[in-house]
Order: structure tokens, then C-alpha cells, then sequence
């Protein structure tokens, strides 16, 4: 059985804590899209990592990495991100693997990112982490993208260099500034050579893991509403993060893909812009901002925050195919009495059927909301659901109940040791 984990809301549901955990019953763990802009968090043993690229399954060291060839790679950011595993005890060498197949991100990437989001002005902007991530997947689509498998070819800097010259010209018709063309070129050879011993086909690595009957974790970043297709467009990132995407970003079939993991926070948040129905901009939402520390793991930016929607949980459910939620920060709603749960939308006057595919739609709905009672006593670190007060259990159920899921696991708190399985999503009957 392999395990798809995917976020089910708009990202940051606390995705690299139960990947981390469901790390340790997994041989392969793999990215299959996004890049540097995800930041997935792990704390284990008093220590605290961060990781953008590499999938975090990499703090296990008997556990094999891969970076699959729908992921966008930023040699400066997979060199800068070895060098700070490497200075904290974790060697990659060996047990990472990364696609010959995958499409390089350059530095003109994140400056045409930038740029872009200048030209579209107040009200428009998407609010991206400026990674690069859109012009990346951009020039994947229209075939004039560098891959990784160019990099172990002889030519690999006069491919850089044509590529820089060409988007210099560019850039400069847009009123930005041209490419530093020797610059660029010298900083990405050096990065190469980095990257280069770890790049494989990770198709035929796969493939043998899986005729071997071994167990594969699929890291999604970001969420289902931040999917290209599937998220709230044109607010969302580049690349399929809902489950549809494991097969094509990883090269397994879509019958191997197996179970699907969602994950959702117990209430809502999101970074960028775009439609947010259930957000709060009152002392509630402070409170789970401060609360939850939602400051964005990659850029800092401030989360915005809101109550659970259980529309948008449901769509999440329709789209991923989710078979088990694992519920995360629960305990950030300890201190709230009473607790609301978006169970409808209202547009102009009547009830919505479904998740809206125009963002300016969703942007004019109003929550129906269904008021549980809090519990107001401290969660954190609590070991067992059966030791979780009652008005707890229940909200887990009616999150459950709405949205047609069982419950696989719920996280109360950052350390890998404040996470409860109920459900292993590995286990043949966990369903
Ligand atoms: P991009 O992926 O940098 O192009 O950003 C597009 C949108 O996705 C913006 O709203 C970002 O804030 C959001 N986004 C990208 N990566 C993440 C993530 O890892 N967590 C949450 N939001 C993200």
C-alpha cells in the first residue's frame, strides 16, 4: 500500500508533521510537485527544521528521498538546503534521488515572478512566495524549459547561457532589468555540480520499489484549493497539488497511487490572496494567528485565518479522493467557546450547491455557520482521542460526519511524539 498525503485547505495544514511521522513506516518518501515555496516544518527532539525542497521524509536517515519530475528545481535552493543538512548531521548522499525528468528553476524565474507581480497591480496580485514557481512551470508548458538530465551533458552552461540571453531580452522589453548573463550562468554551473550526483531516473527507481512491494509516502505541497486546476484560480500555485498529481509528477500509474491522506487544520488559513469565505479579521482571527503562529514558513507573512469550511473540505474530499483525515492543531482552539463550522455558502439570496469555480463567486458568498460548543481546557500533547474532553471528540465527529471521512489521525501540538493514530493509512483495513 502507498500513501498520498495532500493538504486540503490552502495550504500549511501541518503536512511535513504527519508526513514526518508516517515517514517511519514508509521506504520511499516523494515530492511530486511544487518547489521552493513550500516549507514544511519538523520538530523532533527539541530541534526544529524547515525544509523547502527535499522531502522531509530526509530527517529519517534509513529513509529514501526522491524529487520527482513534477517538482520544479532551484539549484541555488537544493545546494543552499544539502549545506544546511549536512551542518546539522543529516548526509543526503546516497538515499536522494532527483529526476532527470524535473525542470530546473532559474534565477530569472523568480525575477520575472516578481516583475509580474508588479504589472498586475493592487487588487490583482496573486500574492506569490516570489519563488519563481509560476515563470518555472511556465516555461515547462511552453517547451522551452531546461531539465535536470541537461545539466549531465557536456553543453549544460551554453544551454544556460542561450536560455539567460533569450529572457534577458525579455525581461528588458517588460521594463525590468536584463540578465546578469555570466553571473547567472557561473552561479547555476556551480549549483550543478551539486545537484548532479543525485539526479537518476526516478521513473525506473519507482517502478522497482514498487514491483518490490515496497512503501511509498507522496509528499503534496501546498493544498487541493491551491491545485492549478482545482484551486481557487487565478489564486492559486502552478503546478497540480491535490492528489491528481502524483501520477503525473511522480511517473507512478494511477492505479499504484494507493490511499489518500488529507489533512486539514481544525479551522482555516491562507497566505497570498483570493477569496477566503470563512476569514476572520476580528479578535478571533488574532487569536488563532498567535495562537497557531501562523506566520508563513517560507515568506513570514502574516496568515490569514478563519473558522473550519466544511464546503471546501468536501470538494477537497470529491477531488483527492480522501480516505482518512488527519486533523491538525486542534489545540489552537482551546481557548474558544463557542466554536463555528462552515457547513454552507450563500450566493445572492440562495444556497449554493457545491464549491464555485469562479473566484469572484466565492468572493461575494456568505458562511452558513453552525455553532459547537468549545472546551476550553488546555489539548496540547494529549496522548489518546479517549483522553480528549468530549466537546473535542465531538467536533472531530461533526468534521467528520460533514464531510463523509473518517478520522486516521489528529496532532495536538508541534513535537512528532503530540500526533495520534487512530487509523494507519498504510494498513490494508484502515478504511
Ligand atoms: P507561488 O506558488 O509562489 O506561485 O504562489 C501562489 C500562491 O500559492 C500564493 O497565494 C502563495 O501564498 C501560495 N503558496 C505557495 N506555496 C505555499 C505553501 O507552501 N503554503 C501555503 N501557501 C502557499
Amino acid at each position: 500500500m502507498n500513501v498520498a498525503v495532500v493538504g486540503g485547505q490552502w495550504g500549511d495544514e501541518g503536512k511535513g508533521k504527519i508526513i514526518d511521522v508516517l515517514a517511519e513506516r514508509a521506504d520511499y518518501i516523494v515530492r511530486y510537485q511544487g518547489g521552493n515555496n513550500a516549507g514544511h516544518t519538523v520538530k523532533t527532539g527539541g530541534e526544529k527544521f524547515v525544509l523547502h525542497l527535499i522531502p522531509t521524509g530526509i530527517l529519517r536517515p534509513e529513509k529514501k528521498c526522491v524529487i520527482g519530475n513534477g517538482v520544479v528545481v532551484d539549484p541555488l535552493a537544493f545546494s543552499s538546503e544539502v549545506n544546511m543538512l549536512r551542518s546539522r548531521g543529516v548526509d543526503p548522499a546516497g538515499r536522494l534521488y532527483v529526476s532527470d525528468r524535473a525542470h530546473l528553476l532559474l534565477p530569472f524565474h523568480r525575477e520575472l515572478d516578481g516583475l509580474r507581480e508588479r504589472l498586475r497591480g493592487e487588487g490583482r496580485k496573486i500574492g506569490t512566495t516570489r519563488r519563481g514557481i509560476g515563470p518555472a512551470y511556465a516555461d515547462k508548458a511552453s517547451r522551452s524549459g531546461l531539465r535536470l538530465c541537461a545539466i549531465l551533458r557536456s553543453d549544460f552552461s551554453r544551454r544556460v547561457e542561450e536560455r539567460c540571453r533569450e529572457v534577458s531580452r525579455m525581461l528588458q522589453a517588460l521594463g525590468g532589468e536584463s540578465v546578469n548573463v555570466e553571473k547567472t550562468v557561473a552561479e547555476i554551473v556551480d549549483a550543478a555540480e551539486v545537484l548532479r550526483p543525485f539526479i537518476c531516473d526516478t521513473v525506473t527507481l519507482l517502478h522497482d520499489a514498487v514491483r518490490r512491494h515496497e512503501r511509498i509516502l507522496f509528499e503534496g505541497a501546498q493544498g487541493t484549493l491551491l491545485d492549478l486546476d482545482f484551486g481557487t484560480y487565478p489564486f492559486v500555485t502552478s503546478s497540480n497539488a491535490s492528489a491528481c498529481g502524483v501520477a503525473a509528477g511522480a511517473g507512478i500509474p494511477p492505479s499504484q497511487v494507493g490511499r489518500v491522506l488529507g489533512v486539514i487544520k481544525g479551522y482555516t488559513t491562507r497566505v497570498g490572496e483570493g477569496p477566503f469565505p470563512t476569514e476572520l479579521n476580528d479578535d478571533t482571527g488574532t487569536l488563532l494567528r498567535e495562537d497557531g503562529h501562523e506566520y508563513g514558513a517560507t515568506t513570514g507573512r502574516p496568515r490569514r485565518c478563519g473558522w473550519f469550511d466544511a464546503v471546501a473540505a468536501r470538494y477537497a474530499v470529491m477531488v483527492n479522493g480522501i480516505d482518512l483525515w488527519a486533523v491538525t492543531k486542534l489545540d489552537v482552539l482551546d481557548r474558544l467557546d463557542p466554536i463555528r463550522i462552515c457547513v454552507g455558502y450563500e450566493y445572492r439570496g440562495r444556497r449554493l450547491e457545491g464549491f464555485p469555480a469562479d473566484s469572484e463567486v466565492l468572493a461575494e458568498v456568505t458562511p452558513i455557520y453552525e455553532e459547537v460548543p468549545g472546551w476550553r481546557v488546555p489539548t496540547r500533547g494529549v496522548g489518546s482521542f479517549d483522553d480528549l474532553p468530549s466537546q473535542t471528540q465531538d467536533y472531530l465527529w461533526r468534521i467528520c460526519r460533514l464531510t463523509g471521512v473518517p478520522l486516521g489521525m489528529i496532532s495536538l501540538g508541534p513535537e512528532r511524539t503530540d500526533t495520534v493514530v487512530l487509523k494507519d493509512p498504510f494498513s490494508e483495513d484502515a478504511k
